[in-house]
């Protein structure tokens, strides 16, 4: 399809000015995105298009934010993060210091959560999450930990059903429609800009979260990620994908054993 050709040809003069690669991204959602951003930006061809974002920085990163989707949630699946609990969190009770790579963590929601079960587990103390994503507006926010206050009756309503143990308030306050979440919870957590598809391990974890990220992946670099994860996790480390993504056909399937299959929990094998 030649829209195809010309996509790949953009995303190639991308990578050349800003080091940004979209390359290895699912066609058809790549091109949907980049439609749609064509679309509200009322630009009429994939040529003019190519101009706007390699003269203007800021087109570009407008695109970044279009075109990387950030739809997150607080206990997002709340049957996921009952399992992650039940399954992985009590489970690393045995380690002295805790390492947590929440890779593509949009807007720190899922941090947030994680961090949530490590206190009330009582291992939050020995933790460390880092919590990375390619963009770095949606970094500036997680790092923040600001939210719209309305977004509250779906976290905690996501939150009693995953099993927390108290009232999402409890970690919290509200300031003027908006919510902050805790120093107790920040200050174990490390945000950063890093991309998966360029940058390598930047440590050893018992527990990466990649959820609804590898979706937009086509298969070779999903397989190159999942290298990266199985390399970045210690013998035994878990790793928690997002409900529509699988490991049935990727190069490393072998090197992970299911912990809860419906809940598309893994475990390094060794
Ligand atoms: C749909 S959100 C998922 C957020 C969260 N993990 C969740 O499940 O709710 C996908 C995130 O992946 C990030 N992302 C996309 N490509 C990436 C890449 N190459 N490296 C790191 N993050 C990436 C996007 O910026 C976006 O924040």
């Amino acid at each position: 399809m030649e829209n195809e050709i010309e996509i790949h040809r953009l995303f190639e003069d991308l990578n050349s000015a800003y080091g940004f690669d979209f390359t290895e991204y699912a066609k058809s959602s790549a091109i949907r995105r980049v439609s749609y951003f064509m679309e509200i930006h009322k630009i009429p061809t994939l040529p003019d298009l190519t101009r706007v974002l390699l003269r203007n920085e800021n087109v570009f990163a407008s695109f970044v934010q279009e075109f990387t989707v950030n739809v997150t949630e607080m206990f997002r699946d709340p049957g996921f993060y009952e399992s992650l609990r039940a399954n992985v969190i009590k489970k690393l009770s045995s380690y002295p210091v805790i390492k947590i790579w929440i890779a593509g963590c949009s807007t720190g929601e899922e941090a947030y959560s994680t961090a949530i079960w490590l206190e009330e587990e009582g291992l939050l103390d020995r933790s460390i999450i880092y919590a990375t994503d390619l963009n770095p507006r949606v970094v500036f926010m997680a790092k923040k930990g600001v939210y719209n206050e309305e977004l509250m009756q779906l976290y905690s309503k996501n939150y009693k059903e995953a099993g927390g143990k108290h009232s999402l308030s409890d970690y919290y306050r509200a300031d003027f429609g908006s919510v902050i979440f805790d120093n107790r919870l920040k200050k174990h957590m490390v945000f950063s800009v890093h991309n998966l598809v360029a940058d390598t391990s930047f440590n050893e974890f018992q527990l990466i979260l990649c959820r609804n990220v590898l979706i937009y992946f086509n298969q070779d670099l999903q397989n190159r990620v999942f290298k990266l994860f199985h390399d970045s996790l210690c013998t035994f480390g878990y790793l928690g994908l997002g409900s529509k993504e699988s490991m049935l056909f990727s190069d490393n399937r072998h090197d992970f054993v299911e912990v809860d299959r419906m809940r598309k929990i893994f475990k390094r094998r060794y």
